[in-house]
């Protein structure tokens, strides 16, 4: 293919408008694909995707399409993530492409995050392509969700393509329109090889597998290549190209999108978002970076059982690879031994590493309950960055604490907007402005706390909304609040993983409600345990978890064989999660029992 019919693209959509169904139907239309291939959604590879019904980590497919100008074209296209936890991941493909279609449900309209993904396309430079989507639902308004394209975000949608990725109607437009509106790629083939690496996966055969756009020059099977941002030399093992499965081509010329392996074996040594040149000559200069992931929220990760925890680490490491958001550091805790302190870029990113952890590496795991990173300030001048709320130094140390804000950007339907204010307000938001995108539509702007969000922001505003709000949020800054930590006390002992930092308004119901959960969270043990909260050296609340009753035990262990077999079995599930803090065992619930409180 020479390069002026190659067009490199990506779709932009909200989840469930219909971007993985549309991908398919592309793929379906070019014959990338047959229809028996396309039993499932390509596009989604990951397990968990596919139980989630979400995009997480994306992909790339190379299309070939004969266009009505009877040229054969190359198009790549290059998956997006949907939910605000990825948007970085975002503008890694947009990195990597000239184009994007806008995919919008007729029957929903433009959404939070889709904004803001459109946004940082045209950031990029992107032609973008609008797509109306789901024609074919009753409920479908083209026309009411077309102008909201051209009011909300300035887009012309004149010649916006209605479309069915259920029935298919529209797709030939799709194709056409990439061709004649997107521009090939431009760079210099007899330039120095610079390439973006913007994915990667950890193959057991091959070693680390590198996704690149190339920009400028060629990159060969045989070369020597360089990784500009840590200057590690690499001879190419393979080269090819994603059709949609690794296809062997030998070669990637400016403006195609594929994959090297270089035997590359410790997965540090390949960063995402890296410049590759070659070695022989060089580029003078990395290409210009993307949007870096920030790590938003963190939380301990430990083994349950301790000598997992080397695994755990090699775990993190792969996993590392796949995941250049993804951010570790040992850490020991008094009460969990040895484990790591994580960071994510939210919580959907952490539930989805936790899992990944258990479900690709067997690991058995205690999770600490999420928290954000806090700005300190100590009366001996010192300024850092406190990760674990248990490192937060006492009280009469302090000068300041400063934690993350967030500018949140709601839409929703006009119907809900008291509602969506007074959840705001509870999680101390502070109302900054509102739009009416239509006569039926809000948009609603608050600054709130980054970690008033971690908690159960996310579901309280689904509900409240009958799931119709959407949210998107961008760091805002640190700021000055009123906060303490609260310490959580079993038998008498800080559980130095329980602890917290909460404003101060709230740190008294907090400490109460935390502290009644934990008892009933705990199981009874042979002797009565105290669980307390505390601030500073102040105990503000107390309950009590009562003693086992002797009789009770013995009953259970009389008798029937099936039963006791039950019973055992029973207890080695329980077990699992259980982790044994001095003479206590504490199951993975408490630990996350701050998230069920309000
Ligand atoms: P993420 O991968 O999470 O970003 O979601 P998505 O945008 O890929 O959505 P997906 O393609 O999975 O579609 C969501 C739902 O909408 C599925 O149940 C599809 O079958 C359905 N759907 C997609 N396109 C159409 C369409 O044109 N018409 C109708 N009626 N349903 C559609």
């Amino acid at each position: 293919y020479s390069r002026d019919r190659i067009r490199n693209f990506c779709i932009i959509a909200h989840i469930d408008h219909g971007k993985s169904t549309l991908a398919d139907r592309l793929l379906e239309y070019t014959g990338t694909l047959t229809e028996r291939e396309m039993d499932e959604q390509v596009l989604d590879q990951m397990d968990l995707e596919r139980e989630r019904g979400i995009t997480i980590k994306l992909q790339a497919v190379r299309l070939s399409y004969k266009a009505k100008d009877g040229q054969q074209y190359l198009l790549n296209l290059i998956d997006t993530p949907g939910h605000v936890d990825f948007s970085y991941e975002v503008s890694r493909s947009l990195a990597a492409c000239e184009g994007a279609l806008l995919v919008v449900d007729a029957a929903q309209g433009i959404e939070a995050q889709t904004l803001a993904n459109v946004y940082l396309a045209l950031e990029h430079d992107l032609e973008i392509i609008p797509v109306i989507n789901k024609v074919d639902l009753p409920s479908a308004e083209p026309e009411r969700v077309k102008k909201e394209i051209e009011e909300v975000i300035g887009l012309d949608t004149g010649d916006a393509v209605y479309a069915s990725a259920k029935t298919g109607l529209g797709v030939e437009e799709i194709l056409e329109q990439i061709v004649e509106k997107i521009p090939p790629p431009k760079g210099e083939t007899d330039a120095p090889l610079s390439a973006l690496i913007f994915d990667s996966h950890y193959d057991p055969y091959k070693g680390v597998i590198a996704y690149v756009r190339v920009v400028n020059g060629i990159i060969k099977k045989g070369m020597n290549i360089r990784l500009m941002s840590t200057c590690k030399e690499m001879e190419v093992n393979e080269v090819g190209m994603f059709q949609p499965a690794m296809t062997d081509t030998g070669v990637l010329n400016a403006g195609e999108v594929g994959y090297f392996a270089a035997s590359i074996k410790n997965v540090k040594d390949i960063q995402v978002g890296d410049t590759v040149t070659g070695t022989e000559r060089p580029a003078a200069q990395p290409l210009p970076g993307y949007r870096k992931a920030v790590s938003m929220v963190f939380c301990g990760l430990y083994p349950v059982e301790t000598v997992n925890y080397e695994d755990l680490r090699d775990a993190l490491e792969k996993l590392k690879l796949n995941d250049a958001a993804l951010v570790y550091e040992p850490e020991t805790s008094a009460a969990l031994g040895f484990g790591f302190r994580c960071g994510f870029l939210g919580l959907l990113h952490m539930e989805i590493v936790q899992e990944r952890l258990e479900r690709e590496y067997n690991l058995l795991l205690i999770t600490t309950a999420p928290n954000v990173v806090y700005q300190v300030t100590t009366t001996s001048g010192d300024v850092f960055r406190v990760e674990n709320p248990h490192n937060l130094p006492p009280q009469d140390l302090l000068v300041k604490i400063e934690e993350p804000f967030i500018k949140a950007t709601i839409m929703v339907p006009k119907d809900f907007v008291g509602g969506v204010m007074e959840l705001c307000q509870e999680k101390r938001g502070e109302f900054k402005n509102m739009e009416y995108l239509s006569p039926e539509r809000v948009m609603l702007i608050y600054e709130m706390p980054l970690s008033e969000i971690i908690f159960d922001y996310y579901d309280q505003l689904k509900s409240r909304t009958k799931g119709y709000a959407s949210l998107d949020y961008d760091l805002a800054g640190y700021k000055e609040t009123d906060l303490v930590k609260l310490d959580i006390l079993i038998g008498g002992e800080v559980m130095d993983a329980l602890s917290m930092i909460v404003h101060k308004d709230k740190a008294y119901y907090r400490g109460r409600a935390l502290v009644e959960r934990l008892r009933k969270l705990i199981p009874r043990q042979m002797f009565e345990i105290p669980v307390q909260a505390s601030i500073g050296n102040k105990v503000i609340a107390r309950e009590n978890i009562k003693a086992m009753r002797k009789d009770v035990l013995a009953k259970c262990y009389g008798g029937d064989i099936t039963r006791k077999r039950k019973l055992l079995e029973k207890q080695k599930e329980g077990k699992k999660r259980m982790k044994q803090v001095g003479n206590v065992e504490i199951p993975q619930e408490a630990f996350m029992a701050v998230l069920s409180i309000n």
